[in-house]
């Protein structure tokens, strides 16, 4: 269980942020008080959309540096093994992968920790908790999707918020130390409800990057504050 509002961390999804000065507002949410960057990687194969590469993780690597945050990379993709490596090398810290794409997932995700970096896992809204018992041992952080991937700015699918209670007593009955990560949809309006179920990482894209980013942060913070009465 976490102790405070300050062991959530916010990641802003840049998928939501302006391309054009992708550094400058990134950077905008981190000196707001976000904690990481999440960058979605789709592939027009596995999800319905194509975005970005090792290019953008590397576009980020001043930043890194010069603010110590972690880079957390999505991969909606078909054969991730394939581009773990490219990812690793462009600066990539954690790094998750969908247990649909992967038919060998422990290999991959000892890929990932041979490299050097963190693992993830992930699972689509219809894909159900049991698809990680025997994975759950490896991972350093587990998301959950609360909308189909492919797209920033869906709908919070709300039966999200009992998966994330449920996979909460699963980490704690294997006393698992993984951060248990929700993505899609997360706005102040339920961020209380997924942190008080077991979340300790929000992602958060159009509810960061769509209007006064400050003023965004501010709000997730607050209402990731009530869930600590
Ligand atoms: C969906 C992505 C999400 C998305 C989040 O496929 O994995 O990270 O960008 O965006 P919002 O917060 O706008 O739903
Ligand atoms: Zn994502």
């Amino acid at each position: 269980m976490k102790m405070s509002s300050k062991d959530i961390k916010i990641a802003p999804s840049i998928l939501s942020a302006d391309f054009s000065r992708l550094e400058a507002h990134a950077k905008e949410a981190l000196d707001a008080g976000a904690d990481w960057l999440h960058i979605d990687v789709m592939d027009g194969h596995f999800v319905p959309n194509i975005t970005i590469g090792p290019l953008i993780v590397e576009a980020l690597r001043n930043l890194k540096k010069a603010t110590g945050t972690t880079l957390d990379v999505h991969l909606m993709i078909e054969n991730p093994d394939r581009y773990i490596p490219d990812f690793v090398k462009a600066g990539a810290d954690i790094i998750t992968v969908h247990v649909e794409t992967c038919p060998h997932l422990h290999r991959t995700v000892q890929l990932i920790h041979d490299l050097g970096v963190r693992a993830g896992v992930t699972l689509n809204p219809a894909t159900p908790l049991v698809s990680l018992e025997e994975i759950i041992w490896y991972a350093d952080l587990i998301l959950i999707m609360s909308v189909n991937p492919g797209f920033g700015g869906q709908e919070y699918i709300p039966t999200s918020t009992r998966k994330v209670e449920r996979l909460r007593q699963m980490l704690d009955a294997v006393k698992s130390k993984a951060w248990l990560e929700i993505d899609g949809g997360v706005k102040p309006a339920n961020a209380t409800e997924i942190v008080r179920a077991g979340a300790d990482v929000l992602v958060a894209g159009s509810a960061v990057f769509k209007g006064n980013v400050k003023e965004n942060i501010l709000q997730l913070r607050e209402s990731i504050e009530k869930a600590f009465p």
